[in-house]
């Protein structure tokens, strides 16, 4: 039986969270982004124009995944489970929050290992990948080819209003390793409103936008979370 504990805590998190376990992230230096450009893998009109580029780079990532394993920060997350409720929304489409023991992931962009259909009827059912390929003869049952269930760059969000819903009822808010820069992904840490205690865990949070609401712990996400952990030990 489900059981409600006092202390709500919201963890949004981003690529850097996985960065420890050896997965790049977007933005830094020698991220994905160095290597590839956006429009030539991650849009519609990529799959429109390429749709065997677009699926080798998600099997590249896929593969990636599948040999990294949680790190320290993941677990401390599962962690937070034993006194408080925890609700991860995670813009990572890797699994790692999964393996770590986490309870409640809502993944906004998609899961890697999770297909779907590329025809019209893309949100009616999702497909596990065995292993780390997904090639030309996967199909949907009406016949289009699958595609990575992600959320491409101009596509929209279906998990969004959940997510604002989830924030606004946290009283405490951890959001770590995001730039921020993706929206409107990035615009949901304003939705925690009643939250009394925001922290940013990123070696950049100091160049970070946010709200002054936010502390910032400028460490990598294993250190910044057992600091975190500390603080609420002593509350
Ligand atoms: N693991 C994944 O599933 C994965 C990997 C790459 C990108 N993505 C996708 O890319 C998009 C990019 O946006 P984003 O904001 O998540 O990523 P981003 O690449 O824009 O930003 C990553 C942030 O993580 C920080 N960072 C780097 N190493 C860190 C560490 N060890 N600990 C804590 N923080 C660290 C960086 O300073 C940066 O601010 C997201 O939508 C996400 O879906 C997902």
């Amino acid at each position: 039986m489900a059981t409600s504990k006092q202390l709500t805590i919201s963890v949004f998190s981003g690529a850097g969270m996985s960065a420890e376990s050896g997965i790049s992230t977007f933005r830094d230096s020698n991220g994905l982004w160095e290597n590839y450009r956006i429009e030539e893998v991650a849009t519609p009109q990529a799959w429109a124009k390429d749709p065997d580029l677009v699926t080798a780079f998600y099997n590249a990532r896929r593969k990636n995944v599948l040999a990294a394993e949680p790190n320290e920060a993941h677990q401390a997350i599962a962690a937070l489970e034993s006194f408080a409720d925890v609700q991860v929304i995670t813009q990572n489409i890797d699994d790692l929050h999964e393996r770590a023991g986490s309870s409640n992931i809502l993944h906004l962009h998609g899961q890697i290992r999770m297909a779907k259909s590329s025809g019209p009827n893309q949100e009616k059912a999702y497909y596990p990948i065995e292993g780390w390929e997904l090639t030309e003869k996967d199909l949907c049952p009406d016949g289009y080819r699958l595609r990575p269930h992600v959320v491409w760059f101009g596509e929209a969000v279906p998990a969004y209003e959940d997510a604002a819903m989830m924030l606004s009822k946290s009283d405490v808010l951890i959001v770590i390793g995001t730039s921020l820069q993706v929206y409107p992904a990035a615009g949901l840490i304003h939705f925690a409103e009643k939250a009394r205690t925001k922290f940013i865990i990123d070696p950049k949070a100091d160049e970070l936008d946010v709200p002054t609401s936010f502390e910032k712990v400028n460490t990598m996400a294993s250190e910044g979370m057992q600091q975190i952990m500390e603080w609420l030990k002593k509350r």
